[in-house]
């Protein structure tokens, strides 16, 4: 009898390390979706992953998260400082998904301002109109250096994706907020906004920009009158297999061919300025801010979570249901945002389940047998 109840536990145990490996995480708000079909132009693409980060609902109330953490002050140049709210943005739950940055560097000649990020410049703000929370990256120019903001996500094998962003930025001239896949400076695929341009106008671009000090003018794309960043917009990348596609609102803006990433890469978000022709250069004491309502995530990997030549994770296993994508669901045009939809179940889409009912069977038959043997 023993016998059979160890079988059956070891079945159990087969069983639930097969249901539960890390890719079933990967899809959250979203349990029954195997896949995910996005309409990229006229590109109908699927991705295997998708995640949703929240940052609206932190606050019950009007003016409970309305006070940002005092500025960086001039003696903070090393990026010491902690993180103003430690129970949500020093969680081990955050802490699987982000990392706040503190890192810096120094000033060079066409960068004249040393930059620093500071955990003290990521935090919860709260919108006083809608009572909205929402993450807030910021950044404040000191008299000898800019203290900055920087966060990266763990998933640092994103191999193809589209990236959603609901942010606005606000503040100071001289601020650069972005918003981009990495890898490398030769693979890296950005949105970025300059608070020094017209609120209507957007950069977008394959980097690099420029090489041995030269324009790349087919790396980089401008566009003007556009909704404006300093209200809440949704702002998409499409980094799809030799194109790269950006979206306003999930309306189609631009497109681009040329450097189009090919390493499987990570995701950033910043807030920066080193006093260059790029991100200009802030007047001492202002500051300036890129606040998040939410980030969505969907994208398929390659390789270990942190990134190639990275030890972590493992590469992510996949269940049985997998080897096919039986339910493929939608992630544009659903009735919550970040809750993906149901838009059609492959007629063949049993098979996955027989195999499951099988196994079970085999396994009944084997502990039945074992238990007979047994007595
Ligand atoms: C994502 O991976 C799936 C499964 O391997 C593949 O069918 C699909 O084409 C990939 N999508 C992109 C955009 O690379
Ligand atoms: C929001 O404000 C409340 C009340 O001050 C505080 O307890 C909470 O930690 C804040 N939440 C965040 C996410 O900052
Ligand atoms: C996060 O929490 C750890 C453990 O309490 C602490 O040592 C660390 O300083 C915190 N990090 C930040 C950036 O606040
Ligand atoms: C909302 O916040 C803005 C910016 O901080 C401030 O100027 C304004 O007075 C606030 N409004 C209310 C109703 O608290
Ligand atoms: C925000 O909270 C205040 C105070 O509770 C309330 O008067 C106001 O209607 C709320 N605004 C929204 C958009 O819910
Ligand atoms: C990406 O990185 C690889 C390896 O470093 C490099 O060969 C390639 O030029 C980079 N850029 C693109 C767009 O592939």
């Amino acid at each position: 009898m023993c016998y059979f109840l160890l079988l059956l536990l070891a079945a159990q145990t087969l069983l639930t390390t097969v249901r539960c490996d890390s890719s079933s995480a990967l899809r959250d708000n979203s349990p029954e979706c195997i896949c995910y079909t996005v309409d990229s132009e006229a590109d109908k693409s699927y991705f295997s992953y998708h995640r949703f980060y929240d940052f609206r609902k932190y606050a019950k109330s009007s003016n409970e998260n309305t006070t940002a953490p005092p500025l960086v002050d001039a003696n903070q140049r090393f990026g010491q400082e902690r993180i103003s709210d430690q129970a949500v943005l020093n969680s081990s739950n955050w802490n699987n998904d982000w990392g706040v940055q503190d890192w810096g560097k120094k000033s060079s000649a066409d960068a004249p301002v040393a930059m620093q990020n500071s955990p003290q410049n990521v935090y919860i703000g709260q919108d006083n109109t809608t009572n909205l929370t929402h993450l807030t990256l910021r950044t404040t120019r000191l008299p000898t250096f800019q203290s900055t903001s920087e966060l990266e996500n763990q998933q640092k094998n994103l191999l193809h994706a589209t990236l959603r962003f609901r942010a606005r930025v606000r503040g100071a001239s001289g601020a650069v907020a972005g918003l981009f896949t990495f890898y490398d400076d030769n693979n890296e695929s950005d949105i970025e906004i300059l608070t020094r341009d017209p609120p209507t106008t957007y950069r977008y671009t394959n980097q690099p920009a420029t090489k041995k000090g030269d324009d790349v003018p087919s790396a980089s794309k401008s566009p003007e009158n556009l909704p404006a960043w300093d209200e809440w917009h949704t702002h998409r990348i499409d980094w799809l297999p030799r194109m790269s596609r950006w979206y306003i609102d999930d309306k189609f803006i631009v497109q681009n061919s040329y450097g189009v990433p090919r390493k499987p890469s990570g995701l950033i978000l910043n807030m920066w300025s080193d006093g260059g022709v790029w991100s200009g250069d802030m007047k001492v004491g202002e500051s300036a801010e890129m606040q998040i309502q939410w980030v969505q995530v969907v994208f398929n990997t390659s390789g270990k979570r942190d990134g190639p030549g990275g030890k972590k994770g493992g590469k992510t296993k996949r269940s049985l249901q997998e080897k096919g994508c039986s339910t493929v669901c939608r992630v544009d045009g659903v009735e919550k945002e970040g809750f993906p939809e149901v838009a059609y179940v492959a007629p063949n889409s049993s098979g996955a389940v027989n195999a499951a009912m099988g196994l079970w069977a085999v396994i009944l038959v084997v502990g039945i047998v074992s238990m007979v043997v047994a007595l």
